[in-house]
């Protein structure tokens, strides 16, 4: 199989897996990508295997017509990765990502309708679990409904009730995976901006007769993801600390969980999405399909680090953190054939043995928390 695939945002974390699956799948790969100092420090570093044999680099800003249209010139297919990723800076930093997430989707379908040759014939988009907001839970004292609380206030979280309660009838609910056809209910700027490109590039790629597949990705971890954003990525925050010799601050009870999937598998999915004869075009889940609670994983991620876990239940919150949310999968397996290989305790491993050669970063996470303190998101 041929062809030129543009990942835009392809020198991050995900990026940098799926770039060497492309490649070794026979297409060639041409990246934008800003190298947003937020994510790759003041002087990126480590991204020498962008200079490998297939992949043409172009240092550009989506928010920018003429980085885009120098991007997309003879593509075949867009894997849109390039987005801003803190869900409590968005909060504050509303119209950058309204701008680097939304506005630049749309601009990019600006181009696709206005560039003389129209090559492009399939779009990937990464969006993100965010957009449902909390996931999906059973009532039992509803008949077992199928129930989609709204996000907890800051008044609920200040009583420390932490688990979301019946919208119907007030009583305890019971978590179950969540599916794509469930609700959908955005509680942070960051996921709004993500539901917002998965509307543009539905309906931007349905009037102009593209294939799509937009991927809702769960908690991504794995070797190479930023450990200099304070804002986004538990793991790497965790790390830090371990490494660091420092108590692991769990936020609310520590009882809250997500779904970790390895890179790898996410990487997988995004090439499956190039491969397949037939784009499905619709929205598919990516995650293991099993939730881990925070508390658990920062004992796992300890173990792997050979440190014992010390950690530090703080009663913290924060407005917008969603309590429970894990991917249903059967889409993914149906649909793209991609089964997620790689456990917890095993990915976990591989991210240890990573980060430990790499230089202990600053512990930012203190003044990020301030930030959201200042603006009265977390108490
Ligand atoms: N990592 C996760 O857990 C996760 C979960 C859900 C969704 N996603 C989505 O997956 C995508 C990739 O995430 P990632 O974890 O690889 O993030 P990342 O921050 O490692 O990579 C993003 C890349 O985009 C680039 N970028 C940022 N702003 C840009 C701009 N204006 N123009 C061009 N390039 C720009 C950055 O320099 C970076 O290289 C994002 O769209 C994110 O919303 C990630």
């Amino acid at each position: 199989m041929g062809g030129l695939v543009l990942v835009t945002g392809g020198a991050g974390f995900i990026g940098s897996h799926l770039i060497p699956k492309i490649l070794a799948a026979g297409m060639r790969v041409r990246v934008l990508d800003s190298l947003s100092s937020q994510v790759h420090g003041a002087i990126p570093k480590d991204l020498q295997w962008l200079e490998q044999e297939g992949v043409e680099f172009i240092r550009g800003d989506v928010v920018l017509r003429e980085d885009w249209m120098r991007a997309v010139e003879g593509v075949d297919a867009i894997v849109h990765l390039a987005a801003e990723t803190g869900t409590g800076q968005s909060m504050y930093e509303v119209a950058r990502y309204n701008e680097v997430n939304s506005q630049a989707t749309a601009l990019m379908f600006d181009v696709l309708g206005k560039v003389e040759s129209k090559t492009v014939n399939r779009v990937l988009l990464s969006s993100s679990r965010s957009v449902y907001g909390e996931g999906a839970y059973v009532c039992p004292s509803c008949n077992g409904a199928r129930m989609y609380p709204g996000s907890r206030s800051a008044e609920v979280l200040g009583r420390e009730q932490w688990e979301p309660t019946c919208p119907q009838c007030s009583g305890t609910l019971q978590v179950v995976s969540t599916h794509e056809t469930d609700g959908v209910s955005p509680a942070s700027i960051y996921a709004a901006t993500k539901y917002a490109q998965e509307d543009l590039v539905r309906i931007g790629c349905e009037s102009m007769g593209l294939g799509y597949v937009i991927y809702r990705l769960q908690n991504v971890y794995g070797e190479r993801q930023s450990l200099n954003n304070p804002y986004t990525g538990i793991l790497s925050i965790f790390s830090t600390k371990i490494r660091r010799n420092g108590e692991l601050p769990l936020f609310e009870d520590g009882e809250e969980s997500r779904d970790f999937v390895h890179v790898d598998d996410v990487a997988d999915a995004l090439l499956q999405g190039l491969l397949v004869p037939t784009a499905p075009n619709t929205i598919i889940n990516v995650g293991s399909g099993v939730a881990t609670s925070v508390k658990e994983v920062a004992s796992e991620l300890s173990r792997a680090f050979g440190s014992e876990p010390k950690l530090v239940v703080t009663g913290q919150f924060r407005v917008g953190d969603i309590r429970h949310n894990y991917a249903d999968i059967s889409r993914l397996k149906n649909l793209l054939n991609v089964e997620p290989k790689v456990t917890l305790a095993a990915g976990l491993k591989r991210f240890a043995h990573w980060v430990e050669e790499q230089p202990v970063p600053e512990d930012r996470l203190e003044q990020a928390n301030n930030e959201l303190r200042a603006r009265n998101l977390m108490n």
